[in-house]
């Protein structure tokens, strides 16, 4: 529920910060109590502030990752009073005002928690998983240089929309911080989908599907059990139904490539 506030009202709160200076260190949780905050300031803002005031008193600041600030690019990505991005409903940590929070509170920060996600430094983790994901199957084949026409092949409009509703991934890692598993299923059933619904992604479509979920079993994410914590907290608010469709894709193309019938020497085949 957001706060009340009059605009101009300023309150204070508590930063409960969780500090690591590097991935091999233990990390503990610092209290910055801070005053005159703004209700109309994104939570970032905070931080800013209080990294300037650490500064000034020759303290290290607090490293956090951002970038767009807008809800766009994913980096900001950090557990806030127990729930990935904070407490807001389909939105980044970014596009989290002081508002949503009262008088006198103390508000936990901390990383995203996962073993494919290791700490780099406070708020900041290793998100590199994400990558080697995407980079075994995230992708179409074209042929450049020429581009086609966008219109030269036509895409049922309840397709497009749903490619659509999948493309809004922002691949920020909020699934995997809030699945008791650690599982990264919503993710690559968002990659997966919506390539998988348009027709330039077909070529590769078991493969794809078949390298990501590979690449993602091998990299440390957990399975998926249901939970539907991931679609709760996705900023995207991205649907878990995404999951039941990758699960079709997968086993869809496991039967293809296992009862891939032989070729035939007799008939010429290319094997
Ligand atoms: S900084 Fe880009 S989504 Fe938050």
């Amino acid at each position: 529920m957001v706060a009340e506030h009059s605009p101009k009202k300023l309150f204070s709160v508590t930063l409960r910060v969780w500090r690591q200076a590097s991935t091999k260190e233990a990390g503990r949780f610092v209290d910055y109590p801070s005053s005159n905050v703004s209700p109309d300031m994104s939570f970032l803002e905070l931080l800013d502030v209080l990294n300037d005031e650490l500064t000034i008193k020759g303290e290290e600041p607090i490293a956090f990752a951002h970038d767009c600030r807008e809800g766009i690019c994913g980096t900001c990505s950090c557990t806030i009073n127990g729930k990935p991005h904070g407490p807001g409903k389909g939105i980044a940590t970014c596009q989290t005002y002081m508002r949503s929070f009262q008088e006198g509170d103390v508000i936990v920060v901390e990383p995203f928690r996962a073993t494919a996600f290791p700490i780099i430094k406070d708020l900041v983790t290793e998100r590199a998983a994400f990558d080697k994901i995407q980079q075994a199957g995230g992708f179409i084949s074209v042929r450049t240089g020429a581009a086609p026409d966008a219109n030269s092949i036509p895409v049922p409009k309840e397709d497009a929309d749903l490619a659509m509703d999948a493309a809004q991934c922002i691949g920020c890692g909020a699934c995997v911080a809030a699945c008791k598993n650690a599982s990264a299923m919503l993710f690559v059933a968002a990659k997966v989908s919506h390539l998988g619904l348009m027709p330039q992604g077909q070529p590769e479509r078991d493969r794809r599907v078949l390298a990501m979920v590979s690449t993602m079993d091998s990299l440390g994410f957990g399975s998926c059990t249901n939970q539907y914590e991931c679609s709760a907290v996705c900023p995207k608010t991205i649907s878990h139904d995404f999951i039941a469709r990758l699960n079709r894709d997968y086993v869809s193309a496991l039967i293809k490539t296992t009862f891939k019938p032989t070729s035939n020497a007799g008939a010429g085949g290319a094997g």
